[in-house]
């Protein structure tokens, strides 16, 4: 192996990504162009204008991440790029375009899966502050992955330098960043929701608002379905532990349902014109009492309270069943404060290692891409010549 330099490329959703990571240990540089403002009008992602954006931003990211990390195209050991899951067209500017650069060098190309990506943003994290590496490599841990697309927990474990992964629970409806995106849509706030949310939930009461989460039934018609998630075609949900299932669509109905009977309507459809051309969430007190009633932080802050509740009490009834020393956070909402908090503070009185990305690495990046790749890099499996775009691409074995 030369120097260990892999270029990773990420497309897969609203976000055109590079990075230049050393040996899956040290992050040379990430460069994320997002396409907030482009979907922002929107209140979400359009396929067709993430795929045009992605065509015009792939280039320039790219030779900014190889101009910050210093590095010459013919110093790189292998081009990795997100393979699934993802919107078709987004992923395919990616695909293309590293393999392009792969076969231009004469390097290896090789595949990687979002979700695996994810999980490896904060084994980069541990690499980077210098944990005992070969601890890290033997212990098994449970990763909760919770972004835009995706709330699934996995057993991650360490195989031969290679990791591999079984399913122990996901959503059966909405993603937990969906339940976000939605609710902050409804009450007139930014896109994506989720750091609106968060900034604004500290100026609520959590306890205003009681929502609860019932267990999933697993009832039998789910059996053998696929899911209607964004994300991937796995298991049949039946045959998940129902302890660990997630449900996030009924929160966002009974947000709404409240904010009809306490006639909030009115206020949200007003607050949606103003903030239409703001794309940073308030970062005050004053300025969130200046968009929002108390009311509305209050729905804000009990909402988020109930998602982070449900969130921690599940990941820890599957931590306390697998007797896992360590928890893994990542994705999108791994970025959210309260989440953190609560997350840390039940590992530390459970005597669980939980670990999270930098927040930045939190959201979609390519330097989780490159990282991932390492192993593979490593164990020679790289991607087949006609590798293309996989949308429903699901991570490992269901347990
Ligand atoms: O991982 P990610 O960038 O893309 C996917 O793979 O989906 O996650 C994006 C999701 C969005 O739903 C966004 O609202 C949510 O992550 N998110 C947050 C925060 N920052 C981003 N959710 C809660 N709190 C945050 N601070
Ligand atoms: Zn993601």
């Amino acid at each position: 192996m030369g120097t260990g330099f892999i270029l990773g490329i990420e497309t897969s959703c609203d976000e055109t990504a590079a990075a230049v990571v050393e040996r899956g240990a040290r992050t040379l540089s990430s460069v994320v162009a997002s396409q907030i403002p482009t979907h922002a009008p929107y209140g979400g992602v359009v396929p067709e204008l993430a795929s045009r954006e992605h065509l015009r931003a792939i280039v320039p990211v790219v030779r900014q991440a190889l101009r910050r990390a210093g590095v010459a195209l013919g110093d790189l050991d292998a081009v990795a790029v997100t393979s699934g899951p993802g919107l078709a067209g987004a992923l395919l500017v990616g695909i293309t375009y590293a393999k392009a650069l792969a076969f231009a060098q004469g390097i290896p190309l090789i595949a990687v899966n979002h979700l695996e990506g994810h999980i490896h943003a904060v084994l980069l994290r541990e690499q980077e502050e210098g944990h005992g590496q070969s601890e890290l490599e033997r212990e098994p841990a449970l990763a909760l992955v919770v972004s835009g697309g995706h709330t699934h927990l996995y057993l991650a474990r360490p195989e031969h330098g290679l990791w591999t992964y079984s399913l122990l629970g996901r959503t059966v409806d909405d993603a937990a960043g969906e339940a976000y995106d939605k609710v902050a849509k409804l009450l007139g706030l930014g896109y994506p929701g989720g750091p609106w949310i968060d900034a604004l939930a500290r100026c609520g009461n959590p306890e205003a608002v009681p929502f609860s989460f019932a267990q999933v039934k697993t009832k039998a018609h789910l059996a053998g379905k696929t899911p209607r998630t964004k994300g991937a075609k796995t298991a049949p949900i039946a045959k998940l532990d129902p302890r660990f299932l997630f449900s996030f669509s009924g929160i966002k109905t009974a947000v709404l349902r409240y904010v009809e009977l306490h006639r909030m309507r009115e206020e949200a459809e007003a607050r949606a014109l103003r903030v239409m051309a703001d794309l940073r969430p308030p970062q005050t007190r004053e300025e969130a009492r200046a968009l929002c009633s108390q009311a509305t932080l209050d729905l804000v802050a009990s909402f988020q309270h109930a998602v982070v509740g449900d969130l921690l009490k599940k990941t820890f009834a599957a931590q306390e069943n697998l007797g896992a020393g360590r928890i893994l956070v990542t994705g999108g909402v791994a970025a959210n404060r309260e989440l953190r908090e609560r997350f840390a503070a039940e590992g530390l009185a459970r005597g669980v290692r939980v670990a999270f990305p930098t927040p930045a690495l939190s959201t979609d990046n390519a330097a989780m891409i490159a990282a991932a790749a390492w192993p593979r890099l490593c164990a020679g499996e790289f991607a087949p010549q006609d590798l293309t775009a996989e949308p429903s691409l699901a991570l490992g074995t269901s347990a």
